[in-house]
């Protein structure tokens, strides 16, 4: 990298909203100002939320056509099953990364466990598009648990950033992606400072999900999505604080892609490049066909 910094070119603001039977989701993206962001379709941190006993809720069975779906969990224990056959117990820590391709129905539940004993849920889910030579493909599903997970740490110890997709720091995901993708949940103790590499020609996203950082100029505080700027190829994190406020504990994902530059016909659970591609999703769903043809 030649170390050309990125400066921020938008911060936006997310709420809480309730979605479905009553969980809390922050959804940074799609909103009515900001549909994607070339190639992620959505951005959802779910929780966190201390469920009573038997009180948990998830997503029940449901489709999806034309993209990836991935799940990262920090507290709770969800439970996946999938029309391909795919089974999974995602706990603290773990990622599933599901490509939907040609079609899957899948639920998204709270383990059955979790669900009796309740507890704290807390999340996030992804929608990574694919390209239009990929959405038809066969669907695909990996499963990283929190120990297979590459980690890696600045000299000092005052940063370290789990690696779910790219790189950083030196440190490669094992994850495989059908197009370059950099998702990294990065955590800065208070007085740190880190250079983190966006290769040139990616976008990128950055969302503070705890405490308040200098990035890219500008600072952003829990809650917040940054846009970066398309040019330049790093990005310097700082909870060192220049403004004299107090530093802070900082937690972010980084989230960067090179752009498919194809247009999105997106509705519900379905990403296609065409209007008449959608249609013909609905009527797959309907006709039991989303998840035979391949
Ligand atoms: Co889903």
């Amino acid at each position: 990298m030649s170390n050309t910094p990125r400066s921020v070119t938008r911060v936006i603001d997310t709420v809480r909203v309730l979605e479905g039977g009553g969980f809390p989701v922050r959804r940074p993206f799609p909103t009515a100002t900001l549909d994607h962001v070339d190639p992620f379709l959505l951005l959802d941190h779910f929780g966190p939320i201390e469920w009573g006993p038997n009180q948990a809720i998830g997503a029940p069975a449901h489709p999806h056509r034309g993209f990836e779906t991935v799940s990262y969990i920090l507290a709770g224990a969800m439970m996946h099953s999938d029309s391909a056959g795919n089974q999974g117990k995602l706990g603290p820590g773990d990622v599933q990364w599901m490509t939907a391709g040609a079609g899957v129905i899948h639920s998204e539940l709270p383990d059955p466990e979790f669900k009796r004993r309740g507890g704290v849920m807390h999340g996030f889910q992804i929608w990574v598009n694919l390209p239009a030579s990929d959405k038809m493909m066969a669907p695909r599903y990996q499963e990283i648990g929190k120990a297979e997970i590459p980690v890696a740490r600045s000299e000092d110890g005052k940063v370290e950033v789990k690696v779910i997709a790219g790189e950083a720091l030196g440190v490669h995901a094992k994850i495989a992606t059908r197009t370059p993708i950099l998702y990294q949940h990065w955590t800065l103790e208070p007085g740190a400072s880190i250079v983190a590499a966006v290769p040139a020609g990616y976008r990128g996203l950055v969302y503070v999900f705890a405490g308040a950082l200098e990035l890219g100029g500008r600072r952003v505080r829990e809650g917040q999505l940054a846009r970066l700027s398309d040019t330049g190829d790093t990005i310097e994190f700082s909870t060192q604080t220049a403004t004299g406020e107090a530093s802070e504990r900082a937690e972010l994902l980084l989230l960067a892609g090179v752009p498919l530059d194809e247009p999105v016909a997106r509705h519900g659970p379905f990403v296609m490049n065409t209007r008449e591609q959608l249609i013909e999703a609905f009527a797959d769903y309907q006709a039991g066909r989303l998840t035979t043809r391949v």
